[in-house]
């Protein structure tokens, strides 16, 4: 388990980016409140959804603006068509937690 940041600290519709994994990992809490955790790079090229838009529980890539699904990881829309890792969040004591799934 690795600690990201407090709850509190992350509010809906923002990201953190954890480059402490390779490659990064991108802690995005949706305009819901839920916290999720996906890869940080794009499948479709070299660009940061820490630098996207999120948008109830998606994040739309600021590159060529494909939504991704915080919750699966798949695109919804082109260029992109591969999904990308999701990882598993945990909160405790009102700290955000992930699990590396790779
Ligand atoms: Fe994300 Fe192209 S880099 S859609």
């Amino acid at each position: 388990m690795l600690f990201v940041c407090k709850l509190d600290d992350l509010e809906p519709g923002e990201a953190i980016k954890v480059d402490s994994v390779k490659p990064p990992i991108a802690v995005i809490r949706g305009e819901s409140g839920e916290v999720y955790a996906i890869d940080d790079t794009c499948s479709h090229a070299e660009a940061s959804f820490c630098d996207g838009f999120v948008e109830g529980d998606t994040v739309e890539c600021p590159l060529h603006m494909s939504v991704f699904c915080l919750k699966t990881g798949e695109p919804e829309n082109p260029p992109a068509t591969k999904g990308v890792g999701t990882h598993i969040v945990s909160i405790r004591d009102g700290d955000i937690y992930i699990e590396v799934q790779r």
